[in-house]
This record gives structure tokens, sequence and C-alpha cells, in this order.
């Protein structure tokens, strides 16, 4: 099975990024996760969006292949960041590649709450007439105090936070059949 992770930080070290890499490399044997690079996309513009740039097409066309999409996102000013917003613009516009490829959200924050607030709206947004994207429901995964979960190489090193993702990636694998 194909899924593309989509990670709303373009940081260099960003935790999000290394979530999603964790998620890469455990899981291997099950899934194919590519990590898609949202840093060349340009601002999406109504004007352009029937002759999109070349960069735009090439990240539909993954994700359009993609048997399902793995979201994992920090928050910013208690939503989702602009980054990833702008992404899911251009996802949501003419060909609309999300339409019934199934969702699983993920994300973490240096604070306690580990990105609640910008998961309650992507899981929002996900539902919207142009992505309409089902969501892998229960199995919330927000990843508090991050940056005293990883290591300085980038590895999750959280016994809890590692056993509690198996019992969630066993379910999504579980659960996302239904739309492949
Ligand atoms: C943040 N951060 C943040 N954290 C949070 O829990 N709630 C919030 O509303 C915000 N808002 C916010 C806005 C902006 C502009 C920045 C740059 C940061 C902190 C943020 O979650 C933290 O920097 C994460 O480590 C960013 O994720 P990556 O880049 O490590 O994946």
């Amino acid at each position: 099975m194909k899924v593309v992770a989509i990670v709303g930080s373009i940081r260099r070290d960003s935790y999000n990024l290394q979530l999603a890499k964790h998620v890469q490399k455990r899981y291997a044997d099950q899934f194919d996760v590519e990590v898609l690079d949202l840093a060349p996309l340009p601002m999406y513009n109504q004007d352009i969006e029937l002759d999109p740039p070349q960069e735009v097409i090439d990240f539909k066309a993954k994700v359009k292949e993609a048997d399902a999409v793995l979201w994992v996102t920090p928050e910013y000013n208690a939503s989702i960041p602009g980054v990833l917003g702008n992404a899911i613009d251009w996802l949501s516009r003419v060909e609309k590649v999300m339409i019934g490829k199934p969702s699983i959200i993920m994300g973490s924050s240096m604070g306690i709450l580990g990105s609640v607030k910008a998961q309650m709206h992507l899981r929002d947004i996900l539902f919207a007439a142009g992505l309409q994207s089902p969501v892998l429901g229960g199995n919330e995964v927000y990843v508090g105090a991050v940056h005293e979960k990883f290591d300085t190489e980038g590895h999750l090193t959280d016994e809890a936070t590692i056993a509690f993702l198996d019992g969630v990636i066993a379910n999504f694998q579980e659960w996302m059949k239904r739309y492949i």
C-alpha cells in the first residue's frame, strides 16, 4: 500500500517531519510512505489553477496515486500552518484528488496539547466539499512535549508513544481497506 505523508512544517529539523519519518521507517513492511515536500508549492491563486506550475502538477499526481494520506501537523496560532492550508487549497480545486481517499491525522507540539486544535480544524477541513476525505476516527495522536520525546538525531525514543502508534497504525491498516 502506498501512503503519502503531508507534513505541515517545512522547517529542516521539524519534529512533525521526524514523526512522519518514524512512521515511514517503523511500518515499512506495511506501507510504502513517501514524505512530500510542500516547500516548492507556490501560493494558491485561482488565476493559475487551470494551468498550474509543474510543482503543483507533480504534488497532486503523487497524492492521486496514493492509497491514503498521512497528515502530520504542528499547530500555528491555534490552527493549521499556512503552508498546510496552501497545499490543501491546491488539492481541493480542479482535479479534486482527495475525494474518497482515506486520511489519518497526527501531530505534535512542544506544549502539552500536542497540536489538538490544529488537528480538530484539519479534520473539519477534510470534510469540505473539495476534499471529502474519510478520516480515521478515534486513534487521535497528539504528541505533546515533543522535544522531550525525540533524541538529537531525530529518533522517537518515548516508549509509550511508540507503543501507542503501533496500535493506531494497526487500526488504520484495517480501516483503510474499506476505501482501497
Ligand atoms: C507556534 N507554536 C504553537 N504551538 C502550539 O501548541 N499552539 C500554537 O498555537 C502555536 N502557534 C505557533 C505559531 C507559530 C507561527 C510558530 C512558529 C509556532 C509552536 C509550534 O508548535 C512548535 O514550534 C513546533 O515545534 C512546530 O512544529 P515543527 O516545525 O517542529 O514540526
